[in-house]
């Protein structure tokens, strides 16, 4: 029997700029949606897909994205003592979500170059991506759906989602038949195309199920856009040899990595919590804008 995806790798290295000065000293997935930071909403989408162990991909001085997923005994044991059950069980549950490890990517050379910070952590293997500054909200976590369609096709699989064409030069871009309800077979991709020249409206939404030749691939992968080290030319490369799949998901994609999208995610998901949202709408619907 093919073995389960236990592997996650969550590239968590980038300055953050489009949100500064709020990351100058904190990086971006630390950045507080409602009461968790964006970090947790990625590691419990992996773990609720049934990953174990989660690599976190860091520059220098993001070690704080370690500490959040550490035993803290000294706030335990004040919690405890001011029999603040609550508070000390919400912190608990965060020791054993799932074994964090960490990596270091110490330049800024383009998310490709942060994957291939993962190979000896993927061991020959199966794993899947998850973009750090990128919350989904799905019926059924995306990282799920994703390894589910891996098991059935054992080739790659990208998270997609649709776009206006008028955005669509902000992502990479897939280009391919559908071959099923929602799922497509590769023909092309591209990482930012130019505005005047856009292939399709799928893009990739943050979300990948890679398999371990990426590496290889990554290795003969030349500076693109920007001048880094591009994820989606990698996985091009891979199409000369095998099928690439698109998922387009049935969902939210919550990019948390700029001003307007941060605020937002912050209002969607704070008026669907038990604790605030109904004053969270009351306050909405009566204030004049
Ligand atoms: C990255 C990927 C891009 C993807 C996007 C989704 O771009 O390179 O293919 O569509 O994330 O958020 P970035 O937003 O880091 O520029």
């Amino acid at each position: 029997m093919q073995k389960k995806i236990t592997r996650a790798v969550v590239p968590a290295a980038g300055f953050g700029t489009r949100l500064l000065p709020a990351t100058k000293a904190q990086p971006k997935e630390m950045l507080v949606v409602v009461d968790k930071p964006v970090i947790q909403y990625v590691v419990e989408e992996a773990v609720q897909s049934g990953i174990t162990d989660v690599l976190i991909i860091i520059s220098d001085g993001k070690e704080v994205l370690r500490e959040h997923f550490r035993p803290d005994e000294e706030l335990e044991r004040v919690l405890e003592a001011k029999g603040k059950q609550g508070e000390l069980e919400v912190i608990q549950s965060l020791n054993h979500l799932a074994n964090i490890h960490i990596e270091y990517q110490h330049e800024q050379k383009g998310l490709g170059d942060a994957i291939f910070c993962a190979e000896k952590f993927a061991a020959g293997e199966p794993f899947v991506v998850l973009l750090g500054d990128t919350i989904i909200e799905a019926e059924r976590p995306l990282t799920l759906q994703l390894t589910e369609v891996f098991a059935e096709k054992k080739n790659p699989v990208i998270a997609l989602q649709q776009v206006p064409l008028s955005i669509a030069h902000r992502y990479g871009v897939f280009i391919g038949e559908e071959v099923q309800p929602r799922l497509y077979c590769g023909t092309a991709m591209v990482e930012k195309p130019p505005k005047d020249n856009i292939p399709s409206n799928l893009v990739f939404a943050g979300r990948y199920v890679l398999t371990p030749d990426i590496f290889d691939a990554l290795r003969n992968t030349v500076a693109g856009v920007n001048n880094e080290i591009q994820l989606t030319d990698a996985i091009r490369l891979l199409m000369n040899k095998r099928h690439v799949y698109g998922w387009l998901f049935d969902g939210e994609r919550h990019d948390v990595g700029n001003k307007l999208d941060f605020i937002k995610t912050n209002v969607l998901l704070g008026l669907k919590r038990p604790d605030i949202g109904k004053q969270l709408r009351d306050w909405l619907n009566e204030t004049k804008f």
